[in-house]
């Protein structure tokens, strides 16, 4: 297969663990020390352009040409991709998303799964979905899990091929809904990359990776018997553990804010009260109160309410990672 135009165009979405990913066996090929599940935010996207054949490596990210940090790491998983299919062409990437960046919704997780769609597609290539999944991973972990449709597993593996990601139900299988409380817009300190390599420096890492393959175990089965109040124990717990372990490393990372605790709280509250909701936090402040369709309304009023809150988004399971079939000039 060919592409004469050398140019193509993807849109993932960003997605968000229920159990997490947090530390690296092989921060090199970003090989996890546990196997992770998610679903993928619809309503939230990454739109990207790659265009192959151009004189250097270039990035316009949001409207803003870059040169630093961004620029190397997108150049850095080009080269990736580069030997995949033994190319030696530079790119162009054109790259947009909808939703603010930094905050605790995993914008590399949409970036770089557009980002490997887009630019195997752009050289005329066809891998299958497992194998974008690996090559989406080696530019972000979580970039894996947001190019198969719906609720998620990222199996951990022990090599680049075995490491990789796969739906374990559709989007429309679960009728949950992921209300984001945005308690701050400002980019994050400290990312994800760096908390990563940190993480075996907490003395709770080893406990958090024992218990991962069980709590997993109960997530897929609570998903896929559509059992809330499992789902909403194991969710949390997950959460807290990774939490646990960040503000115990060294040096040690507090990503929560007054008004996180605050959500926190309240989402236990209204549980108590017979809503079905429960919170999870990736790396940064904002809560994820992931709850059934009926009561995502009165969580959504009711976080609004909530001094600190800046804004709510609205997130159902969504899709896979598409190719547009006719890019955007
Ligand atoms: C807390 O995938 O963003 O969101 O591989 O370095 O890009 P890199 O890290 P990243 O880590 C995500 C961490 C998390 C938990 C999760 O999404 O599983």
């Amino acid at each position: 297969m060919t592409n004469p135009q050398n140019r193509a165009t993807a849109i993932a979405h960003p997605n968000l663990a229920f159990i997490k990913y947090w530390g690296n066996r092989d921060d090199r090929l970003r090989i996890p020390v546990n196997s992770s599940v998610s679903v993928n935010l619809d309503g939230l996207q990454t739109q990207t352009t790659v265009e192959w054949g151009v004189d250097a490596d270039s990035l316009i990210l949001n409207g803003n040409y870059e040169t630093g940090r961004a620029l190397e790491r997108v150049s850095a998983h080009l080269d990736v991709i580069r030997e995949r299919l033994n190319l030696s062409m530079r790119a162009s990437v054109l790259s947009a998303n909808n939703f603010p960046m930094g905050t605790g919704i995993a914008s590399s997780a949409s970036s770089f799964a557009a980002l490997t769609a887009a630019a195997v597609a752009a050289a005329g290539a066809q891998l299958s979905e497992r194998e974008l999944t690996t090559l989406a991973r080696r530019g972000s972990g979580s970039a894996s899990r947001s190019v198969p449709s719906g609720f998620v597993q990222w199996n951990k593996g022990d090599s680049h091929e075995t490491s990789y990601a796969d739906t374990i139900a559709a989007p429309d299988y679960w009728d949950i809904v992921d209300v984001i409380a945005v308690v701050s817009g400002s980019h994050k300190a400290v990312g994800s990359t760096e908390g990563h390599q940190s993480a075996s420096t907490s003395d709770l890492q080893a406990g958090r990776v024992a218990g991962a393959d069980e709590r997993l175990r109960i997530c897929t089965e609570a998903i896929l018997s559509r059992d809330f109040i499992a789902f909403a124990e194991v969710v949390e717990l997950d959460s807290n553990l990774m939490h646990a372990v960040m503000m115990t490393s060294r040096p040690p990372l507090f990503y929560w804010l007054p008004a996180t605790l605050a959500i926190m709280e309240q989402v236990r509250r209204w549980r108590a009260d017979g809503l079905q909701v429960c919170y999870t936090l990736d790396a940064g402040p904002n809560v994820h109160c992931i709850c059934v369709r009926k009561d995502a309304d009165q969580v959504k009023d009711g976080l609004k309410l909530m001094s600190g809150v800046l804004n709510v988004l609205t997130a159902p399971p969504g899709g896979p990672t598409k190719l547009l079939d006719k890019p955007t000039e």
